[in-house]
């Protein structure tokens, strides 16, 4: 190759060992610029687009699809092509973007470079479909019909049947409610929550509602929450708040004290992390990061024949860094990360779930 082969590979090899690191804060932070003066888009691209996630190869996504996601992607570099951010009439708005977002101040790239690679992924996306195929025809063992319908647009935040009683529970984000179905389809019982919930466990005593927040749409504000009842009571006692969009949550004991924690899986948008919420002796609760960036979606409990004692986690998270990671118990509530499978941003993993 060129004469700027050398260090290429060494500047791609540090890049990877930040994108390893989880360093990229700010492209901005990361310097070379100049240095990269020479390289075509595609060698940019190999260069850059690893800083926070894996490398996403254009053929992983259509043609049609690349020029908004570079929009989005632009937006770290500094440039708003799609003018995602400057067509925001709220000024709070664009600085809480902005804040979050962590998009620099000024472009990180010169306008040529950041040129080439838009053009490299534009020209050299995949084929495929954009749009869902159309359906087929319906099922033929099934009948539809119609048992429940709201008077806002629904808006389906969960579907939880009890196989045991045979009916079911349905919540909607946009009414707030969770509504109970007997195995007839019959309302058996309605209630208004502080949010959407998106999780219900129904244990022997006890009832625990994970809400993801006042809305469902992407957002920075912490307004997830988990309730908790006792069976057959009807008021909901308020467990923690402040929860960035929480999606899922295990709660059990991870360090053999007879205590239950709770794993809280906190997706967010900009801001995010999984989390264990611990209850201390004064019946506070204690919340520890165990990862701090966002797009974490679900997790399961892994015992391991060695150790049946104490519970280990594999933990799913989505957004940027795709990744199935297995955080090994070492009592004390301390894990021990170890990432299994790593794909790119495009990938698209939405749940985890271990065959007991
Ligand atoms: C400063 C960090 C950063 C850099 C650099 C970066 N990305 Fe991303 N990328 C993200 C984050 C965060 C997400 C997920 C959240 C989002 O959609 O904004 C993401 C998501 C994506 C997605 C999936 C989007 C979706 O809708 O799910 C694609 C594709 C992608 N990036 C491509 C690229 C390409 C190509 C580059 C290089 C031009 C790049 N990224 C550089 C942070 C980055």
């Amino acid at each position: 190759m060129k004469r700027t082969s050398v260090p290429f590979t060494l500047i791609t090899i540090f890049f990877l060992l930040i994108a390893n690191g989880y360093g990229a804060d700010k492209l901005s932070d990361l310097g070379f610029l100049d240095e990269f003066e020479e390289l075509d888009g595609e060698q940019l691209s190999k260069t850059y687009c690893i800083a926070c996630h894996l490398y996403p190869d254009p053929k992983v996504l259509p043609k049609e699809a690349w020029p908004y996601q570079l929009d989005l992607m632009g937006l770290y570099f500094g440039y708003d092509d799609g003018r995602m951010l400057s067509s925001l009439s709220d000024p709070a708005k664009r600085a809480d973007l902005y804040d979050v977002g962590k998009y620099p101040d000024e472009a990180v790239l010169n306008p040529f470079q950041w040129a080439a690679i838009r053009d490299f992924y534009e020209s050299s996306g995949g084929s495929g479909p954009v749009d869902p195929p159309p359906l087929g025809e319906p099922l033929a063992l099934f009948e539809t019909s119609l048992v429940y319908g709201t008077s806002t647009i629904p808006v389906t935040s969960l579907v939880k049947v009890i196989p045991e009683v045979g009916g079911f529970y349905l919540a909607d984000a946009e009414d707030r409610s969770l509504v109970q179905f007997d195995s007839k389809g019959f309302i058996t019982d309605s209630e208004i929550l502080p949010g959407s919930v998106v999780q219900l466990d129904l244990e022997e005593q006890m009832e625990r509602a994970t809400i993801i927040g006042r809305i469902m749409h992407p957002s920075n504000s912490a307004t997830g929450s988990i309730f908790e009842r006792k069976k057959g009571e009807s008021d909901w006692r308020l467990i923690a708040d402040d929860l960035h969009r929480p999606v899922h949550l295990l709660t059990l004991d991870l360090d053999g004290d007879d205590h239950q924690e709770m794993l809280i899986n906190e997706f967010g948008h900009y801001v995010g992390s999984l989390s264990l919420l611990t209850s201390l002796e004064n019946g506070a609760m204690k919340k520890n990061m165990l990862r701090g960036d966002p797009g974490s979606i679900s997790a399961c409990v892994l015992y391991l024949d060695e150790n049946l004692e104490l519970p280990h986690l594999l933990v799913l998270n989505a957004q940027a860094r795709e990744e199935l990671t297995f955080y090994r118990n070492r009592g004390d509530l301390r894990f021990e990360p170890e990432t299994l499978l790593q794909k790119p941003p495009s990938f698209g993993y939405t749940q985890l779930l271990v065959p007991r």
